[in-house]
């Protein structure tokens, strides 16, 4: 009887402190405007991915040759796609990227997939947008080491690019064009019909009940106060660590990213990144910007102890899980794996 009342106090303090927090979370992304925006549509904090418009397609598939071509990099092994790879996530599936000779980076590498509907572009946000995202890979000593005038001199050397671009643009290759090519193509890299976006149009039946109740306990613990819009993420910044400090396992003290902060320098930025979004998250392991995390099972877990300070049972996280997984959505018609 004393063991029954006990647990039910353990769990009434328990759920004060996480309403606390909750609160909390909330106020600081009500702030930001974020949550006021998000999806009003479907009366949901998530909205559907819309189809992309594919208005451009000579843009588009100039892009695409554009993101997948090695030769831009200094020693020709390296394309986007070598790190954003769109037969499975958008990205390479290593802690952190692998440039050119085999340099190792000091991050991981997000998807490009849905990347258009993110506020900033990087971890920390430095990009205002993919046009100026470009510059980073294209200079990056340990990614594609190179420069615009090589590349253009490789673009200006073949027949086939010259045709593309003198058909799509009157002032022909310029460095503004690739930008603008590779842009139009990442602009396409829409993942729309996820089940849990057919579930958010109307279809009741897209989802098993245990993955409702996966989405119910994202909305209830306040995963949603972050992760929201259309690419559930990517609409804000938040600090790592929020209720708990963030221990870094992966990178050691040395190397710690320190989020916004390289940018803005100010201390209250310090491990501020932008809250990734969870848009195909079941096929872009390992997670979290060090790569650290293996499964989503265990960046589950650390949400919670350290962006919530919640307590939380193996069956809510499974549940929670369970839901991550409906968020698959489909490329060019087919569903990605
Ligand atoms: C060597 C691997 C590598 C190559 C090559 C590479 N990237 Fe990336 N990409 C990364 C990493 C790592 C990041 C994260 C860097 C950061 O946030 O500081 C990133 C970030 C991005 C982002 C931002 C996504 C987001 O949500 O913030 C976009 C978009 C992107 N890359 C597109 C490209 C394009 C276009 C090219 C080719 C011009 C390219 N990448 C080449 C590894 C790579
Ligand atoms: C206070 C804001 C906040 C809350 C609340 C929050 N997250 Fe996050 N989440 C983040 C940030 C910021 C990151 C990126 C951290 C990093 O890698 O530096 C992240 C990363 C993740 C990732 C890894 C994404 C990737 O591509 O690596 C997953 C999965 C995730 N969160 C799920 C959840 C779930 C599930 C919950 C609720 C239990 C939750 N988050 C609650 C801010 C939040």
């Amino acid at each position: 009887m004393r063991a029954v009342q006990t647990r039910k106090n353990k769990k009434r303090v328990a759920l004060k402190s996480r309403k606390l927090v909750l609160r909390m979370v909330l106020l600081v992304c009500l702030q930001a405007g974020s949550l006021a925006h998000a999806g009003s549509l479907y009366n949901e904090p998530i909205s559907p991915i819309p189809d992309p418009i594919n208005d451009k397609p000579a843009i588009t598939e100039l892009g695409n040759k554009l993101f997948h071509d090695a030769r831009f990099s200094s020693d020709k092994t390296i394309a986007c796609a070598s790190c954003h790879s769109l037969v499975s996530g958008g990205m390479d599936g290593k802690p952190v990227s692998i440039g050119v000779e085999s340099r190792q980076g000091n991050i991981n590498a997000p998807t490009v997939f849905n990347s258009s509907l993110n506020f900033k572009q990087f971890w920390d946000g430095r990009a205002a947008n993919l046009m100026e995202q470009i510059d980073g890979p294209i200079h990056s000593k340990h990614e594609m080491n190179s420069s615009w005038p090589a590349i253009v001199s490789i673009i200006q050397g073949d027949p086939s690019y010259q045709a593309m671009f003198t058909r799509s643009y009157s002032d022909g290759v310029t460095v503004n064009n690739i930008k603008h090519a590779i842009v139009t193509f990442e602009s396409s890299l829409l993942t729309p019909n996820s089940r849990f976006d057919q579930y958010l149009k109307g279809d009741k039946t897209a989802l098993s009940k245990d993955e409702v109740a996966g989405y119910e306990l994202f909305k209830v613990y306040g995963c949603v106060s972050c992760h929201q819009g259309v690419n559930i993420g990517g609409n804000l910044f938040q600090k790592l660590g929020i209720v708990h400090e963030y221990v870094f396992t992966q990178l050691g003290s040395n190397n710690r990213d320190l989020g916004r902060f390289n940018i803005t320098k100010k201390e209250e930025d310090k491990y501020f990144f932008k809250v990734p979004s969870l848009r195909n998250i079941a096929l872009t392991a390992p997670y979290l910007h060090d790569g650290s995390e293996q499964t989503l099972e265990g960046v589950v877990a650390k949400m919670m102890y350290y962006q919530l300070g919640v307590p939380s049972t193996k069956e809510d996280r499974t549940l929670i899980v369970k839901y991550l997984k409906t968020l698959t959505g489909e490329y060019n018609g087919k569903l990605l794996k």
